[in-house]
C-alpha cells in the first residue's frame, strides 16, 4: 500500500470529514470529482463498541472507491483501541481505507461536553495515550485532526502535533481556528505553515485546513504554507466541482466552465436519487434539505426555493420542484 505521503503527493486535494454531509452518497461524488482521499463522518468509539447499528451504517463502504480515510471520535485510549481495531477489521475486507484519523478538533458542544474532539487539546497526556492506543491496535496509519487550540490564549497546536507524531501519527491535519472559534472569523494559516515546517524535520507531512474557496486561495495555500495536502470542507457543498477543479489546478490543467444549471440539476438529482437508494426516502429527502440549498446557491429565488422544498416529502416532489427552478 502506498504510504499517505505518496497519496498526497499524487494528489493532495482531500474531501473533509463533516458529519451529516460525507456519507456514502456525498463521498462518492466528490471521489468522482478526483479527490485524492476521502474521509468519512466521524464515528463514536462507543457506538461501535457497543455495535450501534446507525453507527456502523456510517461504515457502509463496502464496494466504495478509495483512499478512504475513516475518523473516529472519543475519549478514552481504551475504547478509542478497540473502535480502531473493529474498523480496521471491517475495511479490511474492502482495501479501500487508507488512514484511520482521530478527532481532536470538533467543536461541538455535545462532543467537548464528553471530553472529545477540541476538548482533547487541553489534555495533551490523555491525547497522548489516545494516539498511542489506536497506534498500536492497528496497522493502518493513523492521523489526527486538531485545531490552533481551545482559545487564543492556549494556542498549541505546535506542541500537540510533536506530540501526536511522537506516539506515532503519520499524518497531522491542522484547522486553522481555536476551538472557540468555532467557525468565526477567518482560518489563520500562518501556524498551519509553523507545524508543517516543523513536522517536515520530522517526514511527516501536514494537511492543512480552514477557508479553501476557490481554486485562487487553494493555489496560494498550497504554495505558502508548505503543506502535502489541502482539505476542504464547506465549500465543496453544493458544490463538488471545487475538488475538480483544485485537482486539474494541482496538475496544470486549465480550468472548465462554472457548470450550468442542468449540469446542477443532474447532480443534485443524482445525490438525492443516491440517497433514496442508501436510505429510506423518508430520511433521504430530509438529509437532502441539508444540501440543497448549497446547489441553489446565489440563484435568485433561491431562499423562497430553500422553504419550499423544506415542506416536500418525496423524491419525485423535490425533483419536480427542482426542475422547476432549474431550467
Ligand atoms: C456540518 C459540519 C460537520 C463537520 N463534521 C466534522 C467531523 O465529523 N469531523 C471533523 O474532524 N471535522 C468536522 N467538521 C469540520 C470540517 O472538517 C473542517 O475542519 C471545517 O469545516 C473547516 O474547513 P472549511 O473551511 O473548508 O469548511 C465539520 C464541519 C461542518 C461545517
Amino acid at each position: 500500500m502506498a504510504s499517505i505521503a505518496e497519496i498526497l503527493a499524487a494528489n493532495p486535494i482531500v474531501s473533509a470529514p463533516m458529519a451529516g454531509v460525507t456519507d456514502r452518497a456525498w463521498r462518492e461524488i466528490v471521489h468522482e470529482m478526483g479527490a485524492g482521499l476521502v474521509y468519512t463522518e466521524m464515528l463514536s468509539d462507543m457506538a461501535l463498541c457497543y455495535g450501534n447499528e446507525k453507527t456502523f451504517g456510517m461504515l457502509n463502504i463496502e464496494g466504495e472507491a478509495g483512499p478512504l480515510a475513516v475518523q473516529l471520535c472519543g475519549s478514552s485510549p481504551e475504547y478509542m483501541g478497540k473502535a480502531a481495531a473493529i474498523i480496521e477489521q471491517e475495511a479490511a475486507k474492502f482495501g479501500s481505507v487508507v488512514l484511520l484519523d482521530i478527532n481532536m478538533g470538533c467543536p461541538a458542544p455535545k462532543i467537548v461536553k464528553n471530553g472529545e474532539g477540541s476538548r482533547l487539546m487541553t489534555q495533551p497526556e490523555l491525547a497522548e495515550r489516545i494516539v498511542d492506543a489506536v497506534v498500536k491496535a492497528v496497522s493502518l496509519p493513523v492521523s489526527v485532526k486538531m485545531r490552533l487550540g481551545w482559545d487564543n490564549d492556549s494556542k498549541n497546536v505546535l506542541d500537540m502535533a510533536r506530540r501526536v507524531v511522537n506516539c506515532g501519527a503519520a499524518l497531522v491535519t491542522v484547522h486553522g481556528r481555536t476551538r472557540q472559534q468555532f467557525y468565526a472569523g477567518e482560518a489563520d494559516w500562518e501556524p498551519i505553515a509553523e507545524v508543517a515546517a516543523e513536522l517536515k524535520k520530522m517526514s511527516v507531512p501536514v494537511v492543512g485546513n480552514g477557508d479553501i474557496t476557490s481554486v485562487a486561495v487553494g493555489r496560494k495555500r498550497m504554495a505558502e504554507s508548505g503543506c502535502a495536502g489541502l482539505m476542504i470542507g464547506r465549500a465543496m457543498m453544493g458544490n463538488p466541482w471545487l475538488i475538480r477543479d483544485l485537482v486539474r489546478d494541482f496538475v496544470g490543467l486549465p480550468a472548465l466552465p462554472k457548470p450550468t444549471n442542468d449540469e446542477v440539476l443532474q447532480m443534485a438529482l443524482r445525490h438525492l436519487y443516491r440517497q433514496v437508494e442508501l436510505r429510506d426516502e423518508y430520511t433521504a429527502v430530509r438529509l437532502m434539505r441539508t444540501h440543497l440549498p448549497f446547489y441553489i446557491k446565489g440563484i435568485p429565488g433561491a431562499a423562497a426555493m430553500r422553504g419550499r422544498i423544506n415542506q416536500l416529502d418525496t423524491a419525485a416532489e423535490v425533483e419536480a420542484a427542482l426542475r422547476e427552478f432549474l431550467i
